[in-house]
């Protein structure tokens, strides 16, 4: 099929590489001339493990092209999928402008197109116009009519929710646990069975439905995740305060089948581009239909209580008085496998942290260059985890990037000014901070609070 992505962000420019890969030939389209410009050089403006080497295959092999050119990409294509952002607005409901003004670009390029205006659909021929944003119930209609106001042309629409995981994208795109397909005729269900066929030759289902249940399956399951991530903290905060250990807790609760293990683990908090935004306009939809979610805003209440709680822990540390500390924060990214820093719950820890007056020393491999748009200048950034905490009066991990998981606990104690630790991912085992002399702060769990086990040599 000839394929068009609009927006080549994280999940258009994933989806449109993947779709190329299996013999498609993909158009991916944005406004940003830079992101376009480092494409059509060889470079992804994004970090997503394996997918920089897929890009250059596939650009090479002639099925994948990078354009600003709007008539280019939407003159001939059989689908066109609109992949662009959907973020909060002020008051919480997911704004539609980008989505909205890509549906008038693709009406205003129908209508220029050569080919007969008007007479009834050919489900087997027209252009299929796919939402794949995370958009609210009824937004596919808002699409269909803002295209039908530029173009007499037919076209089929299509929401087709997005599922993959950032930082196991092309995994999670590749072998998706479900594909989900709205559509208002038969005949565009089946094409687009067709273009997903390759992707679940392991028998996972494609669940063909009608329009508005598909776009609510996609909020319906960011926003049980969320809530998954929201209970287990408000658990830990609890453990916190009984002294009993989460991760015990944890582990007999999700030994029932009915509960399972996934995405309960406690923390910092939901961050990233999806969770957040999803659970505000889930919120903002029983608002407007006056059925208030009163779940999901309390899910997000407590969520947003999370960082705060954490920020506590090291206010409360030092006495409230932050003005001169040195602070090293491992990991920026709101999860391992990424550069996304959007609402990560570092931003807001390290943002705090410098207004009142510390000395902040990132850390991340990936995540860097982002932060340093965001912030400039506010922090420092160290090239290693080690050089992160020299000298530090204490040092916060954000971010569970494998790196951090076992390192050479001497040395960091070694280099840095006092051996304070707030983990804010719960990385670490308590008897192993213990024997290694930190004092240490993570969720859920007693905090270890004197060196006690370490064998501090004479003087020392
Ligand atoms: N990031 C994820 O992990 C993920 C997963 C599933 C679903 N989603 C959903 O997918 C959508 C896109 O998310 P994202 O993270 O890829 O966003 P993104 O911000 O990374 O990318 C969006 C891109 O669209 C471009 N754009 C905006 N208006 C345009 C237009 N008129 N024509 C062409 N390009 C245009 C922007 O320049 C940008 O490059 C959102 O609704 C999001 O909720 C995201």
């Amino acid at each position: 099929m000839r394929i068009t992505m609009v927006g080549t962000g994280y999940v258009g420019l994933v989806t449109g590489t993947c779709f190329s890969n299996t013999g498609n030939d993909v158009t991916c389209l944005d406004v940003d001339r830079d992101k376009i410009e480092k494409l059509n050089r060889g470079q992804s403006p994004i970090y997503e493990p394996g997918l920089d080497e897929l890009i250059r295959r596939n650009h090479k092999a002639g099925r994948l092209t990078f354009t600003t050119d709007q008539r280019r990409a939407y003159e001939t294509a059989e689908v066109v999928c609109i992949c662009v952002g959907t973020p909060s607005d002020e008051r919480g409901q997911a704004d539609l402008r980008y989505v909205l003004s890509a549906a008038a670009d693709i009406g205003k390029a129908m209508e220029a197109a050569p080919g007969p205006t008007g007479g009834t659909i050919d489900e087997r021929r027209a252009k299929i116009i796919i939402v794949k944003s995370t958009v609210p119930v009824g937004t596919n209609a808002r699409v269909r009519e803002a295209i039908a106001a530029e173009t007499g042309k037919k076209f089929s629409m299509a929401s087709n929710p997005e599922f993959l995981k950032e930082g196991a994208a092309i995994n999670d795109f590749n072998k998706p646990d479900r594909v989900v397909i709205g559509v208002a005729e038969k005949g565009t269900g089946d094409r687009l069975r067709d273009l997903y066929e390759p992707f679940v030759r392991q028998g996972n289902p494609i669940f063909v439905m009608d329009i508005p249940s598909a776009e609510m399956v996609k909020y319906a399951s960011n926003a049980m995740l969320a809530t998954k991530i929201s209970f287990i903290n408000e658990i830990a905060n609890l453990c916190e305060v009984y002294g009993a250990d989460v991760d015990e807790v944890r582990r007999g609760m999700c030994s029932d089948r009915r509960i399972g293990n996934q995405f309960l683990y406690p923390g910092l908090g939901y961050g990233g581009s999806c969770f957040p935004k999803d659970v505000l306009a889930v919120i903002s939809m029983g608002e407007q239909a006056n059925r208030p979610a009163k779940l999901l805003a309390s899910v997000h209440e407590v969520n947003q209580r999370q960082r705060l709680e954490f920020i506590g822990k090291i206010e409360e540390h030092f006495n409230g008085e932050l003005k001169g500390k040195r602070i090293a924060v491992w990991g920026i990214a709101f999860k391992p496998g990424t550069d996304d820093i959007r609402e990560a719950p570092s931003v807001t820890l390290m943002e705090h942290l410098v207004s009142e007056g510390a000395l902040v020393s990132a850390y991340d491999a990936v995540a860097e260059q982002r932060c340093r748009a965001l912030l400039s200048d506010s922090i420092e950034y160290a090239d290693s985890a080690v050089e992160a905490v020299k000298g530090a009066d204490a040092l916060v991990i954000c971010t569970d990037w494998d790196e951090f998981k076992y390192p050479d606990f001497d040395l960091i104690h070694e280099k840095m000014a006092a051996p304070v630790v707030f983990d804010g991912r719960n990385i670490y085992r308590l008897e192993l901070m213990r024997e290694h002399g930190f004092t240490y702060y993570s969720v859920g769990r007693s905090p270890v609070r004197e060196a006690s086990g370490r064998q501090v040599p004479a003087g020392g």
